[in-house]
């Protein structure tokens, strides 16, 4: 009311001010113009007044009695306008005067004065009018009538037109400045209204911008975009991403809401030994790696599939278990699934469908109904353990992988008001490649339940929502990386994944762990070591690897001897053929290869095809030259960023396949193809001959990298999404505004 009280007085003022000072310019023509009509009636009346006094002074005049003539004049002056008569003779002398008439006017017309009028005679007491009149008998003169009019009306009536016109400018001003006022404040009331739909990106028929608005969508839009981008950065940017920034993270922006976990591979796997204990392992697993540090900060429940021989032992009956063992702070909650599942959910469509449809590693996809059956089945399952789990109506839920594609729609059918992030782990393909399953449009809705789905690269969510383009009726909005489908908004959003930063293992001095590890495997102090850290898939580039060390010793023989590849592969997916001729194949290279140059020093690759747990690949990181990731094709790579954390020495150089994630990240790797085996031994050569300022300069600008966008900040990103979409949605509940299950898009 106030405000626009305000805006109509910052309109009206200055508009009466204006008409005011029109009012103020045109008074003084007005004047004139009214003393012009004013001195010309003054001549008519003149005549008229000369015209009646000649016949009543004709006879005494003829007379000669001029005491008659006086007597008449005087009588005529009883006009009010008249001010002074006097009769001349036709010689120029007064004869007769009016007592009024001032010796000093004569017989004479004064000429035009200050306001160019002939016969106006300016004085103190108001203006006088003096004209002539020639009187005549007979066609002879008899002499001159002096006519003097008062013309101090013509001052009043000025002054009263002035008021007037002031008054009428005034009012004028007053009702235009008041009906543009009103104009003014409708047609902005409909602009604002207009822009505020734009902005909330409402898009009913009734609201939609008024054409005027249009050009400005955009803009209103980009600008808003920019703003919520460095509000972000600023957010992310001006904290230090830790386990207690997490913490309070959740509990500030979340208000401490319940997180639930969903991934198939569990954190802890519990393994029955010979002699009847259990044996804890964790997982050679980058999703477990990224995950667990996560999940230690934030508590909640993590629901894997329960797949260690001893897991059912080590779990109470609902399969909860309270880990870490040795220091708990969050429930695993297991799911069983029968062998005949894991191997139609797991083996089969995950892995024998899903991995190779979505890694570019020459591998075709095997797509069997029976495997999908169990797909389906056990995605179902998982969703059953989320509801059993959620104590809350809308609890955070975070869907990990390949999985569980259908995993989000299914919960979003049981639990409508939760917050649902799927991650998506691994490469998503180009519509073509993808195209190839028979299942796709399921995939797709599934993942399209969820209200944030995140990829490591943005490239990989430019072919997410080309593929949705493709095969689904979809609206997308790239400008706000959104995707609406029947009404419902997905943000697809690139959070690079990334480790705990400080690596959590307290580390040794660097020379004692490198000595150790060349005594460990029989090799001299000097031995220059590469290291690859793989589980032993077909995807991650091993036999280029060995073959980009055969060829480094036939190109640079000087190494022959003195450098090893130690290839630690975790056996991974074994009970499937595929990974089992890949085994068999990395085996023969290694040693067709080292048979190649027995007998010339210590063998140039090492294989260990073991599980090795995490302070081991710690020191072995600690201890090598060189770590080399050839990846064919890989969604991040955590491996990469592992060596650079424990790098602390700031030496050692990183080997990195163009064609992981985490190439984007770390441009000061060395960078190659790994399918061109001569660039990948140029590059190993490169890496031992590289100077220690050289390795340092590289290894501390990853560093830099790595502790800045660390795990704790990839999670935190998502769940600071997450917050501010729950804190949207709780609003628009709140004020009543949509209820129609449509939820705003998150910036
Ligand atoms: O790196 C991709 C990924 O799918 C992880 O998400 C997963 O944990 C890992 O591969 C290991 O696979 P698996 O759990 O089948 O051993």
């Amino acid at each position: 009311m106030f405000r626009s009280l305000r805006l109509s007085l910052r309109f009206i003022v200055p508009l009466t001010a204006a008409l005011l000072g029109l009012a103020l310019l045109v008074m003084p023509l007005v004047d004139s113009l009214m003393l012009r009509w004013f001195v010309r009636d003054m001549e008519i009346r003149g005549e008229l007044v000369a015209n009646s006094v000649q016949q009543l002074i004709a006879t005494p005049l003829a007379n000669g009695d001029l005491a008659a003539v006086d007597d008449q004049l005087e009588r005529v002056l009883d006009d009010e306008r008249l001010y002074a008569l006097a009769l001349c003779s036709p010689d120029g002398r007064i004869v007769v005067r009016t007592a009024t008439y001032p010796q000093s006017f004569g017989c004479g017309v004064p000429e035009p004065g200050r306001r160019g009028l002939r016969g106006l005679i300016e004085r103190n007491g108001g203006a006088l009018h003096l004209a002539a009149q020639a009187l005549q008998t007979d066609g002879d003169e008899i002499g001159r009538l002096m006519i003097v009019h008062d013309m101090s009306f013509v001052e009043r009536r000025s002054n009263e037109t002035r008021l007037g016109l002031i008054m009428f400018f005034v009012l004028a001003g007053l009702v235009v400045a008041a009906i543009s006022a009103l104009v003014a404040h409708l047609s902005l009331r409909g602009w604002v209204a207009g822009v505020r739909s734009l902005l909330r990106g409402e898009r009913a028929p009734a609201s939609a911008p008024s054409p005027e608005l249009q050009p400005l969508v955009g803009d209103l839009r980009e600008m808003l975009r920019d703003l919520e981008t460095e509000r972000r950065l600023h957010d992310e940017a001006t904290m230090s991403w830790t386990p207690q920034t997490l913490r309070r993270l959740l509990r500030e922006q979340l208000s401490g809401d319940e997180v639930i976990v969903v991934s198939n591979r569990e954190p802890y796997i519990h393994i029955d030994e010979p002699d009847g204990g259990i044996r804890v392992q964790r997982p050679a697993s980058g999703l477990v790696t990224a995950v667990e540090p996560v999940m230690r900060a934030c508590s909640g429940t993590w629901i894997a599939h329960g797949s260690g021989s001893a897991d059912r032992r080590a779990a109470d009956p609902q399969g909860r278990l309270a880990v870490p063992p040795d220091s708990p702070a969050y429930t695993l909650r297991r799911v069983w699934l029968t062998g005949e599942e894991e191997r139609g959910y797991y083996y089969g469509f995950s892995n024998e469908g899903l991995w190779p449809l979505c890694h570019l590693a020459h591998v075709r996809p095997v797509f069997r109904s029976r495997d999908w059956k169990h797909y389906r089945e056990i995605n179902r399952r998982f969703a059953d353990a989320v509801v059993q789990e959620a104590s809350t109506e809308d609890p955070v839920v975070l869907v990990h992988d390949y999985h569980f594609a259908l995993l989000p729609r299914l919960v979003r059918k049981r639990l409508p008001k939760a917050t649902i992030i799927m991650f998506w782990h691994i490469p998503w393909p180009n519509p073509e490649s993808f195209g190839v399953c028979p299942w796709k449009e399921e995939i797709l809705d599934g993942l399209l339940g969820s209200d944030i789905l995140g990829f490591h690269t943005p490239f990989h969510c430019k072919n997410f929502a080309e593929t949705v383009d493709r095969f689904v009726e979809s609206r997308i909005e790239p400008e706000s990386s959104t995707i609406v489908v029947r009404g419902r908004r997905t943000r697809v959003e690139a959070y690079p994944i990334s480790i705990a930063w400080p690596a959590p293992t307290e580390p040794e001095a660097i020379a004692h762990t490198r000595t150790a590890l060349r005594e460990r495997y029989g090799l001299p102090a000097t031995h220059r070591i590469a290291l690859g850290v793989d589980r032993l898939d077909y995807t991650k580039g091993i036999v280029e690897r060995m073959r980009a060390v055969e060829r480094l010793l036939e190109l640079h023989p000087r190494w022959i001897g003195r450098f090893t590849l130690v290839q630690i592969a975790a056996p991974s997916r074994s009970a499937l053929d595929e990974y089992r001729r890949f085994e068999a194949q990395v085996s023969a290279a290694a040693a067709e290869i080292n048979e190649r140059f027995e007998g010339r020093g210590p063998a140039p690759i090492r294989l260990l095809i073991e599980h090795h747990d995490s302070a081991s690949v710690f020191d072995h990181y600690r201890a090598c030259d060189v770590c080399v990731v050839t990846s064919l094709h890989d969604g991040m790579n955590l491996v990469a960023k592992e060596f650079v954390s424990s790098r602390d020495d700031e030496r050692g150089v990183l080997i990195l396949s163009q064609f992981t994630g985490a190439a984007r990240e770390l441009p000061e790797a060395l960078i190659v193809n790994p399918y061109h085996i001569d660039q990948v031994a140029e590059s190993m050569n490169a890496a031992l001959m590289m100077s220690e300022a050289e390795q340092q300069a590289r290894m501390r600008s990853m560093r830099q990298l790595v502790r800045e966008f660390n795990v704790f900040r990839w999670a935190g990103r998502m769940l600071l999404d997450a917050g501010r979409l729950r804190r949207r949605v709780r609003l628009r509940e709140r004020i009543g505004a949509r209820s129609d299950g449509i939820r705003e898009p998150l910036a």
